[in-house]
């Protein structure tokens, strides 16, 4: 008997397994053949399009790593009133993920705190829909905007792909609500930021207002990844060319509000793709802008080991982690007038 329902077992298991097996590949293939049909019809849309572009079904081009755009995306949290009567020199967009409190927090307490500065700086936190805890997050974002209002929020994952959305939606925001401002720079979490130096040495307040200006670590002739295992990986389908326009690199450029705007509209014409830094020089590239060339060792993507008067020749810094930043950020203020 023990023999016999032991050979049962031996024959229903695999024949379950099959089941499902057979089951799964038929749900998997319809599900991935309906994707690629929609797409195709995406594609064919995209290059038949005579309507203008505010006129679309939104969005006009769909690709699972193509991040979904134009899209009328609406401000969770915003912040209206941050440049009301005032007219800011500088404001700091910083990406940083919803969940990040302890990124938020360091910044406002080193070179995010705009009390510091000789000009009017004005720094926010531009975030998207919590990956992670969703519910618990956004009641603990909305909380941290009471208390710091400085976080700006609109209503797509917060995930690596759509990273272009963000910094949209900080050009986005710097357009409507904050276009008293001179210039605007774009930096990532991760940094070491000298303001003064971006301020007084690259922008310069004695400078009349420049115009299609535009500055980072700029990058020429770079190909698109076409690896699917690397985290820059942009298939054929969402950008065809062999190489990039020039483009700065994403931790941190800087650019006037003229151009803040231009690239605000050309981007409603234009497919996105999901790097954020080339697809501002996507923007730039057609628009007809060109990039402004910096100092050397202005904007280091490579980490140095901190020296208070060393640092001072230098925008920004690459790979900075919050205790990092916190360690060496007092000693960078209270060295300033020794160097
Ligand atoms: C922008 O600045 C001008 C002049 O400095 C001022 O009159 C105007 O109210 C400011 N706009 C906003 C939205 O604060
Ligand atoms: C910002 O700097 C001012 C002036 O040094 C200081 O009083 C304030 O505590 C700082 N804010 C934060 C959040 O560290
Ligand atoms: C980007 O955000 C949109 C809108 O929330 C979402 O549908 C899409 O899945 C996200 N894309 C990626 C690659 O995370
Ligand atoms: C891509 O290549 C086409 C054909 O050579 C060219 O017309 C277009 O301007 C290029 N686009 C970019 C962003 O380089």
């Amino acid at each position: 008997m023990a023999g016999r329902s032991c050979l049962r077992k031996f024959f229903v298991l695999p024949l379950l397994l099959l089941i499902f097996l057979s089951f799964y590949l038929l749900y998997y293939e319809r599900s991935s053949q309906a994707l690629i049909n929609e797409w195709i019809q995406d594609y064919v849309k995209l290059h038949h399009r005579e309507k203008p572009a505010h006129m679309l079904t939104y969005p006009a081009f769909k690709h699972p790593l193509a991040p979904p755009y134009p899209y009328p995306y609406k401000f969770l949290i915003n912040q209206p009133d941050k440049c009301k009567n005032r007219k800011p020199f500088l404001v700091l967009m910083v990406l940083v993920e919803s969940h990040d409190l302890e990124s938020r927090q360091t910044i406002r307490e080193t070179w995010g705190n705009d009390s510091l500065y000789d000009v009017d700086v004005v720094t926010v936190f531009l975030v998207g829909l919590p990956q992670f805890a969703p519910v618990l997050i956004q009641v603990l974002l909305e909380e941290e905007s009471l208390v710091y209002g400085d976080i700006i929020q609109q209503d797509f994952m917060d995930t690596y792909y759509n990273l272009t959305l963000k910094t949209l939606m900080g050009i986005e925001w710097v357009t409507k609500f904050c276009s008293n401002t001179s210039y605007i720079m774009k930096i990532d979490n991760d940094m070491f930021l000298n303001v003064d130096y971006v301020v007084h040495k690259i922008l310069d307040p004695e400078v009349p207002l420049r115009e299609n200006f535009f500055t980072g670590d700029i990058r020429f002739n770079t190909p698109p990844f076409r690896d699917r295992t690397v985290k820059w990986y942009v298939p054929k389908e969402i950008y065809p060319n062999d190489t990039y326009p020039p483009y700065c690199t994403g931790p941190g450029y800087v650019f006037s509000i003229d151009v803040a705007k231009k690239i605000y509209d050309v981007a409603q014409t234009i497919r996105v793709i999901p790097m954020e830094d080339v697809f501002m020089g996507i923007c730039l590239y057609e628009l007809h802008i060109k990039i402004t060339i910096p100092e050397p060792w202005t904007f280091n993507t490579n980490k140095f080991f901190y020296d208070a008067c060393g640092f001072r020749l230098f925008a920004t810094v690459h790979h900075f982690s919050n205790y990092e930043l916190r360690s060496i950020w007092k000693d960078f203020v209270d060295k300033k007038s020794q160097c």
